[in-house]
C-alpha cells in the first residue's frame, strides 16, 4: 500500500490529484468513503480528476431550466475540464456510456490515512 494523503485533506465532495509511481491519480471523498481514478480522460487524455464534482443526474430530464432536486441521484460525477465528459466517481464509468470507463484503484483508510492499494 502507498500512502497518498490524510483523510482531512479531502473533504466530502472534493478531490485531490496525487502522483503515485509517476502516475497521476485522483483521490475523492464521497460521504466519507474514498475512491481513486486514473487522472486521464478516455476522450483525449485530459486531466479529468481536476474537474468539477457534481451530483449525478438520473431519470428523465426536463427540456429546459434548472433541474429540480429530485432529478439528482446520490452518486457523484467528476467532469473533465477539457470537453465535459462526466464519469461516476465510484466506478469510473462514463455517465452516458457504460462501455467507457476510467481505471479505478482500491483505497484503504487506516488511522485517518488514505492508502492506494497497489
Ligand atoms: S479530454 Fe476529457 S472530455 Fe475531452
Amino acid at each position: 500500500m502507498i500512502e497518498v494523503c490524510k483523510v482531512e485533506e479531502v473533504e466530502h465532495g472534493e478531490g485531490k490529484v496525487v502522483k503515485v509511481k509517476g502516475v497521476e491519480v485522483g483521490i475523492f471523498n464521497i460521504d466519507g468513503e474514498f475512491y481513486a481514478l486514473l487522472n486521464s480522460c478516455c476522450h483525449q487524455r485530459g486531466p479529468v480528476c481536476t474537474g468539477d464534482i457534481r451530483k449525478r443526474v438520473g431519470g428523465d430530464v426536463p427540456p429546459l431550466g434548472k433541474l429540480p432536486e429530485e432529478y439528482f441521484t446520490e452518486d457523484y460525477v467528476v467532469i473533465c475540464p477539457w470537453h465535459g465528459w462526466a464519469y461516476d466517481i465510484k466506478t469510473g464509468e462514463h455517465a452516458g456510456d457504460p462501455d467507457i470507463r476510467i481505471p479505478t484503484y482500491k483505497i484503504v483508510v487506516e488511522e485517518q490515512t488514505v492508502y492506494l492499494d497497489v
